[in-house]
């Protein structure tokens, strides 16, 4: 069994490597800072020796470096199991200061590099007819925050692509799964006046991907949030 997960070095993608890592999956692991990817590696293969695990120090804004990432993969293992978008950045704009480069910059991270990421692998999956595409959305994807205008978009189009991928795969017995967070204790939030503790913690919403994986039916979507309402 095989799986991919973007921005794995931290957070949310980190948790989901180490549930991933624990069900026995080998990984392809893709972040900017080779050093974290290295430590997460080591980390890894300390604790499970017998997992394949392949970083690559890849900047998901970029076109040609995700589709380099994706090719990587494609020849080395032919075919994978699962597939977690998870990359993304939280900056925040309002309809005043909202630009066409602060939207593009925007949209290459937390919604080009799914489905940059995602296209070169869909022929494969449609040939063996089996496979689990997790993308890593928001509770902003079904609602906009006014102070964070480009990122509830992004987020809107990666649900929209989520929504579309689910409804052609289905036929080839391919699962998507759409995963909206609330405000969840991850390096997101460093340097904020956050009640991060009071926040969804990165492994409740790696539990919510391996129902997911796991279930014998189609989990469309899992969504989690803070309990107290104000986050
Ligand atoms: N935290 C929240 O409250 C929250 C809520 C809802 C949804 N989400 C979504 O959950 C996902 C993960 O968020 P997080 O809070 O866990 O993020 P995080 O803690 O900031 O971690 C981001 C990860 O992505 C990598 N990354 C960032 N930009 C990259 C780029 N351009 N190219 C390659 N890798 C990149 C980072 O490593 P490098 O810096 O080394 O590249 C790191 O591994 C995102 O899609 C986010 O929108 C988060």
């Amino acid at each position: 069994m095989k799986a991919i997960v973007s921005g794995a070095t931290k957070g949310i993608g980190k948790a989901i490597t180490l549930a991933l890592a624990n069900e026995g999956y080998d990984l392809g692991l893709g972040a900017r800072n080779l050093e974290e990817l290295d430590f997460l590696r080591k980390e890894i293969q300390a604790i499970y020796p017998n997992i394949e695990v392949i970083t690559k120090s890849v900047d998901f804004s970029q076109k040609h470096e995700t589709r380099n990432f994706a090719e990587t993969f494609l020849n080395y293992w032919g075919d994978i199991d699962i597939l977690v978008n998870n990359v993304g950045v939280y900056e925040e704009d309002s309809l005043d200061d909202l630009s066409e480069n602060g939207l593009m910059n925007m949209f290459n991270v937390n919604f080009f590099s799914a489905m940059r990421l995602t296209q070169p692998f869909l022929p494969e999956f449609k040939k063996r007819k089996s496979g689990h595409i997790i993308n890593i959305c928001s509770v902003l994807s079904k609602k906009m925050r006014k102070r964070a205008v480009s990122y509830s978009l992004s987020k809107q189009a990666l649900y929209s692509y989520t929504k579309i991928l689910r409804s052609e795969l289905r036929d080839y017995d391919v699962k998507v799964t759409a995963i909206l967070p609330g405000s969840t204790n991850t390096a997101s939030w460093d340097g904020l006046d956050a009640p991060v503790d009071d926040f969804v913690q990165p492994e409740d919403v790696a539990n919510g991907v391996l129902m997911a994986i796991k279930s014998n039916g189609l989990v469309e979507e899992f969504e989690i949030k803070p309990i107290n309402p104000k986050y």
